[in-house]
C-alpha cells in the first residue's frame, strides 16, 4: 500500500529541498505539503515538482487546521520543518516564535496522538544546546552530542527547544513514535536571503556593504542542504524511536572566512565588509559531534564544500529575481534589524 508523508513546512528552504528529494528517492509516496507560506515560505520553491504533490495552505498554530488536514489525508510520516527560524527576528519579536515553533508543534503532535501514525520526526537544530565559547581555538575543542543539556540563550533557541521537549513528552507519555534531528546551518539554493550566506550574497551582488556582527570570529559548523535532507531521510525510516540525532559535517568557518570566501568567488573587493554592532546574546561557536548519525545509522556527509558552495553561489547568481522578490517581502525587518547598529572597528 502506497504511503502518505505530510511535509510540514514544505515551502521554506530545507523543506522545499525534502520535497524534491522525497519525490525523487520514493515516486511511491503520496506526498502533502502544509505550510503557512509566511515570508519565508514560497511556492515557487516548489514548482519543480508540483505535480507530485499536493499543497495546502495552513497555520500550524491554529488547530482547526492541523485536523483537517490530518483527517482529510491519514498521514503514516510526519516531518515537521514548519517553523519561525530567523534568530534575529526572534530578538525584534519573539512572540510569534512561541505560537509557531512551541505551540504549531504541539498542536501536530496532538494530532498524530489521535492517529495511526508510524513515525513523527521533528527538525531541530544545533542551537538548542547554547553556545561552545570559544574553544576552537583550543587544541581540544568540544562539541555538540545528543547528551549535552539544553541551553538555549536566543529565544529562537528556546522556542526550538521548547518544541524538542514536547516532542519528547508525547514519548514518554503516549509512546507517540517521535524522532528528534538536530542539525547545524545549512546552505544552499532556496535559502530565504536574510540569513548569512545568501544575504550577503545578495549584498555583495549590487556591491553593498557586507554587516557582520561584531568581530566575526564566530564560529558556525556548515552542511550542505541535500546532506541534511539525506540525513533526515536516514532518520525517519531507520532511527531508533524516541531518539535525538545530531547532523553535521565538520566544516566549521569563522563568519569573517565565509565572508571572504563569498568576496572572493564573486571577484568582490574586501572593501565592502564592515563590522557592526554584535548580536545580542550571539552564540560564540556552534559544532555537532555526528557519531552516532555514521555509526548507527551509515550517513556521512557526501557533498563537500569547496564544491558545493560554489554551486551554491551560481544558483543564487542564476535566480536574482527570485532573490529580489524574496528580499522585497523583509523591506521592514531589514530597517528594524539594520538600521540603528553602529559601525564598529575591530
Ligand atoms: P525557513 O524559514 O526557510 O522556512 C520555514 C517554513 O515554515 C516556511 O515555508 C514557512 O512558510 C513555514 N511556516 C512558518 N510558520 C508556519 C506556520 N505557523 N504554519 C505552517 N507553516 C509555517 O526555514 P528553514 O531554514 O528551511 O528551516 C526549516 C527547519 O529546520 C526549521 O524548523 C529550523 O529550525 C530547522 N533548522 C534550520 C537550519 C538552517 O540552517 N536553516 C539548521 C538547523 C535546523
Ligand atoms: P544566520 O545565518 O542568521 O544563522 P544562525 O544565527 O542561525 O547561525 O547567521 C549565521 C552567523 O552569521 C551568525 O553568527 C550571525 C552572523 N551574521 C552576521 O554577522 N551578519 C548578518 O547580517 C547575519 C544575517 C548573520
Amino acid at each position: 500500500m502506497s504511503q502518505t508523508i505530510l511535509i510540514v513546512g514544505g515551502a521554506g528552504f530545507i523543506g522545499s529541498n525534502f520535497v524534491h528529494h522525497i519525490a525523487s528517492q520514493y515516486p511511491n509516496y503520496k506526498i502533502v505539503v502544509l505550510d503557512a507560506l509566511t515570508y519565508a515560505g514560497n511556492l515557487e520553491n516548489l514548482e519543480f515538482v508540483k505535480d507530485k504533490i499536493i499543497f495546502i495552505k495552513g497555520n500550524i498554530a491554529d488547530m482547526n487546521a492541523v485536523s483537517s488536514v490530518f483527517q482529510e489525508y491519514s498521514p503514516q510520516y510526519i516531518v515537521n520543518f514548519a517553523a519561525e527560524t530567523h534568530v534575529d527576528r526572534s530578538i525584534v519579536g519573539p512572540q510569534i516564535f512561541l505560537e509557531t515553533n512551541v505551540k504549531g508543534t504541539q498542536n501536530l503532535l496532538e494530532a498524530c496522538r489521535k492517529m495511526e501514525i508510524k513515525r513523527y520526526l521533528q527538525v531541530s537544530t544545533d542551537e538548542v544546546y547554547g553556545d561552545l565559547g570559544d574553544h576552537f581555538l583550543n587544541d581540544a575543542p568540544q562539541y555538540f552530542t545528543e547528551n549535552t543539556p539544553l541551553s538555549p540563550n536566543c529565544p529562537y533557541a528556546a522556542s526550538k527547544a521548547s518544541a524538542d521537549l514536547f516532542v519528547r513528552s508525547y514519548f514518554e507519555t503516549y509512546s507517540l513514535p517521535v524522532l528528534i534531528t538536530r542539525c547545524t546551518n545549512n546552505y544552499g539554493p532556496y535559502q530565504y536571503p536574510e540569513k548569512l550566506i545568501p544575504f550577503f550574497l545578495f549584498r555583495a551582488m549590487q556591491n553593498q556593504s557586507l554587516p557582520i556582527y561584531g568581530d566575526g570570529k564566530n564560529v558556525r559548523d556548515w552542511l550542505y542542504v541535500k546532506d541534511h535532507c539525506e540525513a533526515i531521510d536516514r532518520v525517519l525510516h531507520h532511527g531508533k524511536i524516541g531518539e535525538v540525532y545530531n547532523i553535521g559535517g565538520h566544516n566549521e568557518k569563522t563568519n569573517l572566512q565565509i565572508t571572504e570566501i563569498l568576496l572572493e568567488k564573486l571577484g568582490k573587493p574586501k572593501s565592502l565588509i564592515t563590522f557592526v554592532e554584535d548580536r545580542l546574546a550571539h552564540d560564540r561557536r556552534y559544532a555537532m559531534d555526528p557519531t552516532k548519525m555514521r555509526e548507527q545509522l551509515g550517513w556521512e556527509p557526501r557533498y563537500p564544500f569547496e564544491k558545493w558552495i560554489d554551486e551554491t553561489i551560481s544558483w543564487y547568481m542564476e535566480h536574482q529575481e527570485w532573490v529580489d522578490r524574496c528580499a522585497k517581502r523583509s523591506e521592514e525587518f531589514r530597517k528594524q534589524n539594520y538600521d540603528q547598529r553602529k559601525e564598529e572597528t575591530h
